[in-house]
């Protein structure tokens, strides 16, 4: 499926799986700001846009009347399953109640409860690491805490989580070949079937018992549903979180005088955190046009599909000073990498609890790594970024 034709214009060609792009994307995100600053492609779907200013893209986010979240999975490309899935892909006035049947489990006073328990998955993990010549920070160390944090949440065992993350990599996967897609999904309905089923018979406060009890505004939701807002939370929680850490990691074994800092001053961490979320905010996602509009000098037809660019918004010079380096005192820091608007990131203060317990605990365990010589550091492509594999030395 993935096409590496040349680009020759990425104003009028744009592809987010050719190497450039997916090597460094920073070049062409500010070429296509100065000059369109909406780019388009005929490569995907019927075509897609690419908006790619700080202002275009939040006024977009916020208006859900123009800038439909309501597609199904096929907007997204192959590794997403087809149907909706809850609520991310639900427009008012139906998104709201699910977003309030979730929320009560993404809350910072909830989260805070989860914290020792990633804490410790995330210390254990760096000390098990620490004592090697060479890790590679993307497949030994970040991949394996965002679906371990996930599955304490959904009050299924940590190590389960080694499951989510095999469905998650078969997605991906079925962007090339859709066996792999089918295979995944095949396993996840009856996985989720069978814990929806035991939480009827056994009742519990995890999220998936809390969702079977108390239902959508009082009104019991249906397997499928229920299923689809599970898969939702795999979806959007691991991939998405895996890139942030890498990145970050990545960047700090690049670059020693921020390393050093911080481990000295790791109060700095809430701060540096952010910047990492802008600096490598890793998730874009689709709208579908309702009403001819118009973006920056490009008219919009209904039916037309965009892909909003928050990575590409959060390095706008227009809307942060010397938006192309990594600050790590930056502040203020408005970064959009957890979007804006009515689907805001849900998992946003998961996410955070989750990148700053992996930095912290790596630095604690590892505060002197550097890049391997000669290493090769790739990265997802498409519409999610992150490092899949980042080899460093330590000590
Ligand atoms: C660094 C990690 C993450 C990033 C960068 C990120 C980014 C985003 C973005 C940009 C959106 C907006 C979607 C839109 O406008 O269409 C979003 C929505 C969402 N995220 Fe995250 N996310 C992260 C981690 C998580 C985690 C850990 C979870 C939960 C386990 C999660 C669950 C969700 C959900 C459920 C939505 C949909 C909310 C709605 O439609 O109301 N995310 N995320």
């Amino acid at each position: 499926m993935t096409d590496i034709r040349d680009v020759d214009d990425w104003a009028t060609d744009w592809d987010h799986h050719h190497p450039d792009w997916v090597d460094d994307p920073f070049p062409i995100w500010d070429e296509l700001r100065n000059r369109c600053p909406v780019a388009h492609t005929n490569r995907y779907n019927e075509g897609v846009w690419l908006p790619t200013r700080y202002e275009d893209v939040t006024a977009i986010a916020h208006d859900t009347t123009t800038f439909s979240s309501g597609h199904d999975g096929a907007t997204a490309g192959g590794s997403v399953p087809r149907g909706k899935f809850p609520p991310i892909h639900l427009d008012p006035p139906d998104h709201l109640p699910v977003r309030r049947a979730l929320l009560p489990f993404f809350t910072p006073r909830r989260m805070a409860q989860w914290e020792p328990a990633i804490r410790a998955h995330c210390d254990e993990l760096a000390r098990s690491l620490a004592d090697r010549d060479e890790v590679d920070l993307a497949r030994d160390y970040a991949a394996h805490i965002p679906a371990a944090a996930i599955a304490v949440i959904l009050g299924i065992p940590a190590s389960v989580g080694e499951k989510f993350r095999t469905w998650m990599h078969w997605l991906e996967l079925g962007d090339l070949e859709v066996t792999h897609r089918d295979r995944a999904l095949a396993e996840m309905w009856p996985y989720f079937q069978e814990q929806i089923d035991d939480r009827r018979a056994n009742p519990s406060d995890d999220l998936i018992g809390h969702l079977v009890a108390e239902g959508i505004d009082g009104e019991p939701i249906d397997d499928d549903t229920l299923i689809r807002m599970l898969v939702l939370l795999l979806i959007a929680g691991i991939d998405t979180t895996w890139g942030l850490i890498g990145a970050s990691l990545w960047h700090l074994a690049g670059n020693a005088d921020d390393r050093r800092r911080l481990v000295a001053e790791p109060e700095l961490l809430p701060t540096a955190m952010e910047e990492f979320l802008r600096s490598f905010a890793s998730v874009s996602l689709y709208r579908k046009v309702t009403t001819t509009t118009t973006v920056g000098d490009v008219t919009m037809e209904p039916g037309d599909t965009l892909l909003m660019a928050f990575p590409a918004a959060c390095r706008d010079p227009e809307a942060f000073d010397r938006a192309d380096e990594v600050l790590i005192d930056r502040q203020p820091n408005r970064h959009v990498a957890f979007g804006l608007g009515i689907h805001r990131c849900l998992g946003s203060n998961l996410a955070r609890i989750e990148i700053e317990q992996a930095l912290a605990a790596w630095l604690h365990h590892v505060p002197e790594f550097e890049l391997r010589p000669g290493a090769e550091v790739t990265w997802a492509e498409g519409a999610l970024r992150g490092p899949r594999s980042v080899p460093v030395t330590i000590g």
